[in-house]
């Protein structure tokens, strides 16, 4: 009996401490995407065993570059350029099977290695059919967000619907004919017909797919029990989430920390880290309010020294200063542990610099939180800073930075309340100050 009392006593105990010591990180973006989300996942993937995109589908375009050689993931996690981990596209997400069969097969081409054995597809992962990209492409010519026109929000929508198919639903003998009944219903309900829609190419990719569908929950857990350091890697970015964001000009899913949980099936107390990717300035792609936007030759040095095009579309993106109202917001709805600030090199030939310290709304003072929905309305208040006008690219510690750029960290860093653990001096996997 005391024998039954004290294994089951050191059991709970056991099984306390492993909990406790489940190591997931998240990395996340906290503006409009795009903040260098992939470089940040790249660098943590060296050390991680476990890679996992959480939402979110081909929309996203997440660069890394290594000696000069640049690699844009769409659906594919970022862990996969690091030898070892393996790769999870989560249950949150909305998989298109036939780019995601061309993104594994420029991988192959490009020399990455052993993408078979690491690359995982969680069985309730959704699919995008043709079918949401026409829907995608229809909806825009009434009903313009400036989507990314991949479909997402169309896959999304069937999946709430209880309409969609999921990737597990490839490995079962109904799949074609059911995926046929629904195409037929999408034709039936539109006017003009479009031979788009052919599934012969959607059908072979999914058969591609069927050795990658696996059950990724287990896969994570097992890796948890075993304390290995998994990484969740969002895309998007706060303020295009679809409940936290700029409603409606966001997109289809939740980019915030919630949706790493469901996206993964993990516990909230599994997440022990959560870095928030921070670009030194603003920008945003598609429509929608933007407060701090500069529509002036500042905007234009913005877009050009930083190269500001969408990974996904080419679209030209949209730029302005850093918007601190809308970071705090990051930092509080997704409980940031720490902060990346990226591209602080774009800033390297202005004089001055300015940050948007306060938003005001009907003549004051007013929290991003509280004016979220109605973001064109507030009118920003800014702090000038001193630039450093002296090229920072490739630097690696922080003492070399020039004064002013130490500064801009700091001021940055103390107006958030989280500390800023990297400084990006570069596009390259090694252009990093870490503090
Ligand atoms: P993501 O969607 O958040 O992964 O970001 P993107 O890849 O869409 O866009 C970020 C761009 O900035 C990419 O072209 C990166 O190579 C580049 N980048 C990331 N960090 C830095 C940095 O610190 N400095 C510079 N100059 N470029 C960076
Ligand atoms: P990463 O992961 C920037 C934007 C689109 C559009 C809105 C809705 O690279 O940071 P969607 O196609 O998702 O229905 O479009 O969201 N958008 C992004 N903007 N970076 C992204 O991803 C984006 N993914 C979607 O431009 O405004
Ligand atoms: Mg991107």
């Amino acid at each position: 009996m005391i024998r039954k009392v004290f294994s089951q006593f050191f059991n709970g105990v056991f099984l306390i401490t492993k909990e406790h010591n489940m190591p997931v990180t998240v990395i996340l973006g906290t503006q409009w995407g795009d903040e260098g989300k992939g470089k940040g996942a790249d660098f943590l993937a060296e050390n991680a065993d476990i890679v996992a995109r959480f939402q979110g589908g081909p929309n996203a375009g997440h660069t890394i570059i290594i000696d000069g050689q640049k690699t844009v993931l769409h659906q594919v996690p970022s862990g996969i350029l690091q030898p070892r981990p393996l790769c999870i596209l989560g249950g949150g997400m909305v998989i298109n099977p036939i780019t995601l069969c061309q993104e594994i097969a420029a991988l192959d081409k490009q020399g990455v290695q052993n993408i078979r054995g690491r690359l995982h597809i969680a069985r309730n992962a959704h699919l995008i059919l043709p079918l949401h990209r026409d829907r995608d492409a229809r909806m825009e010519k009434s009903h313009a967000i400036g989507t990314t026109g991949r479909g997402i929000g169309p896959a999304y929508t069937d999946k709430i619907s209880r309409l969609g198919f999921r990737a597990g639903d490839i490995l079962s003998p109904l799949f074609k004919q059911k995926t046929r009944l629904r195409v037929d219903d999408y034709l039936k309900s539109i006017d003009e017909k479009e031979d788009a829609l052919v599934l012969a190419e959607f059908f072979s990719a999914c058969e591609d797919l069927r050795p990658f569908v696996s059950d990724t929950v287990d896969l994570i857990h097992s890796a948890l029990a075993d304390n290995k350091l998994v990484l969740a890697e969002g895309a998007q970015g706060t303020l295009l989430d679809i409940d936290h964001g700029t409603y409606p000009f966001v997109t289809s899913s939740n980019t915030t920390i919630g949706g790493a949980c469901t996206g993964l099936g993990i516990p909230a107390r599994a997440i022990t880290r959560v870095i928030g990717i921070i670009k030194a300035y603003t920008t945003r792609v598609g429509n929608g309010p933007f407060p701090t936007e500069l529509l002036d030759e500042t905007g234009a040095l913005l877009q050009k020294r930083g190269d500001e095009r969408g990974a996904t579309t080419g679209r030209d993106r949209r730029c302005g200063w850093l918007d601190l109202p809308a970071i705090k917001y990051a930092v509080k709805v997704n409980g940031l542990t720490e902060a990346w600030l990226t591209k602080l090199d774009i800033l390297d030939t202005l004089s001055e610099i300015q940050v948007c310290t306060e938003y005001f709304a009907d003549g004051f003072c007013a929290k991003a939180s509280g004016v979220i929905n109605c973001l064109e309305t507030v009118t920003p208040s800014y702090v000038t800073v001193q630039g450093w006008e002296q090229e920072i690219r490739g630097t690696h510690k922080f003492e070399d930075l020039p004064q002013a750029a130490q500064n801009y960290v700091r001021f940055i860093e103390q107006r958030i309340g989280v500390p800023i653990t990297q400084v990006g001096t570069g596009p390259d996997r090694t252009d990093n100050i870490n503090r």
